[in-house]
């Protein structure tokens, strides 16, 4: 028999990968001052989200997820909330045209400020301090008082995640998706592919294609610049996503508005954890990472307690192997979903299984392996009668150079050089695009 579950509930079970807060007291009034806040997204927002996704399980639609790994607050500028738009919407626009159908945006925006960390300490130079957990628990400087967690900072978060959205939505309402026409495009890194001519070949048929669309009689051009975007990040903190669960009247259901698709992270997930417990209640679609630790007898019963009345659109898995274990690990579960008739759509993350670190410190990751594992992402849920709905990336609209290859061929001992993250490597701007135009080429049996 499962309890009665509430936005406190989760307060019953154990939760990892909660910060150490040096007074409680000062938790309950930061989080009873975010309750008072206006949520971030509506209820008709996520319910949009929802029942596209509920296409995308049919095979309708397309989901891509990307942004990433960790926004920071000194990030939260005109410029890069822009660029990882930019990017974003151009990826969706190869996607739809390459895969036909609508892609779902989501971006890792607007609230991605909490990281799991596979160790509660970190030692430089024999001293030992808590690790950094994101801008929204502590600092990422090495001193005692930037690694000591403090809750204000979920307020801050708040705020930042506010000033993202809001600019995200004045750029989109204000005609920004005319960026994904390709004139727009950075293309110059092409040149350099083996693939360059098919690779101005698709931006200018996309051109010529929304051109076309555009002198069809009774075709509203202002409906091609009319984008859904929408948000996600890792409900991690759980006292911040509990202080943003709100009621909806309309509904009569519990809904997370901090954002519109929060997901449970790999190192979360267990059946019994607070983060399960808190997720079950909310009416929002939600994510689930699955790595190469799950089992059938875990991932069953936990689609089921996060999504008890198999309603559609509700869970998205996101599956990250690693392109090294993918082909074993995955066909298991995706038979055992089937044979459980349960309502999911898969979506690969290339990225977290495919992290390695280089002699000299940096860690990294390898254009070919992220290609490699969603290569065979299409390849064995076709082969199993299902199929890849969905694509999640770690990614930026900059120029960094934090993973190695593509065709701008950035090496090892480039990453000195572009390297910002504070977490992850994420793909830059040229190798996010080139990753979008390798999928239609590669994936799903689609091609141009
Ligand atoms: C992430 O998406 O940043 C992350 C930590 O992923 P995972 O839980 O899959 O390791
Ligand atoms: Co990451």
């Amino acid at each position: 028999m499962i309890n009665p579950w509430s936005p406190a509930s989760w307060q019953t079970k154990t939760s990892t990968q909660q910060p150490e807060y040096p007074s409680a007291k000062e938790v309950t009034s930061v989080c009873a001052r975010l309750e008072a806040l206006p949520p971030l997204v509506s209820e008709f927002e996520i319910k949009k989200l929802k029942a596209q996704l509920a296409e995308a399980q049919k095979g309708q639609y397309f989901l891509l997820q990307g942004g990433d790994c960790a926004e920071s607050f000194a990030d939260c500028k005109a410029e890069s909330i822009t660029d990882k738009l930019k990017i974003l919407l151009q990826m969706s626009l190869i996607l739809t045209y390459g895969l036909r159908k609508p892609v779902i945006r989501v971006g890792r925006i607007a609230g991605q400020y909490a990281k799991p960390r596979s160790s509660p300490s970190e030692t430089q130079n024999g001293i030992e301090l808590p690790s950094y957990r994101g801008d929204i628990v502590n600092d990422v400087n090495f001193t005692a008082t930037a690694r000591q967690a403090d809750p204000e900072r979920m307020l801050s978060g708040y705020h930042y995640s506010a000033l993202t959205l809001n600019y995200l939505r004045a750029l989109i309402d204000g005609g920004f998706a005319d960026l994904q026409h390709p004139e727009s495009w950075e293309l110059d890194f092409v040149k350099k592919s083996p693939m360059a001519q098919q690779y101005l070949d698709l931006a200018h048929t996309i051109g010529d294609a929304i051109d076309y669309v555009k002198t069809i009689p009774g075709v509203n051009a202002a409906n091609l610049q009319q984008v859904d975007f929408f948000t996600s990040h890792e409900a991690l903190l759980l006292p911040y996503e509990a202080a943003l669960t709100r009621f909806s009247e309309p509904h009569q259901r519990w809904y997370n508005l901090s954002t519109h698709l929060p997901w449970i992270g790999m190192r979360t997930a267990q059946l019994d954890s607070g983060h399960v417990e808190y997720m079950r209640g909310i009416a929002n679609p939600v994510g689930l990472k699955i790595g190469p630790a799950m089992t059938i007898e875990w991932l069953i019963p936990l689609i089921q307690r996060l999504n008890p009345d198999n309603e559609a659109g509700k869970i998205v898995l996101i599956h990250r192997f690693g392109h090294e274990h993918i082909a074993e690990k995955l066909p298991p579960l995706i038979a055992a979903v089937q044979k459980a008739k349960l309502p999911v759509l898969w979506s690969c993350d290339p990225m977290h299984g495919n992290t390695k670190n280089t002699p000299s410190g940096y860690k990294t990751r390898y254009f070919q392996d992220i290609l490699s594992e969603l290569q065979q992402a299409f390849a064995l849920h076709h082969q199993c009668g299902s199929f890849l709905g969905g694509i999640h990336f770690e990614m930026t609209g900059d120029d960094v150079t934090e993973c190695i290859g593509g065709a701008t061929d950035v090496r090892e001992e480039d990453l000195k050089s572009g390297y910002k993250s504070m977490v992850d490597p994420r793909l830059n701007y040229e190798q996010a695009l080139e990753m979008a135009m390798l999928i239609v080429k590669k994936g799903g049996g689609s091609s141009f």
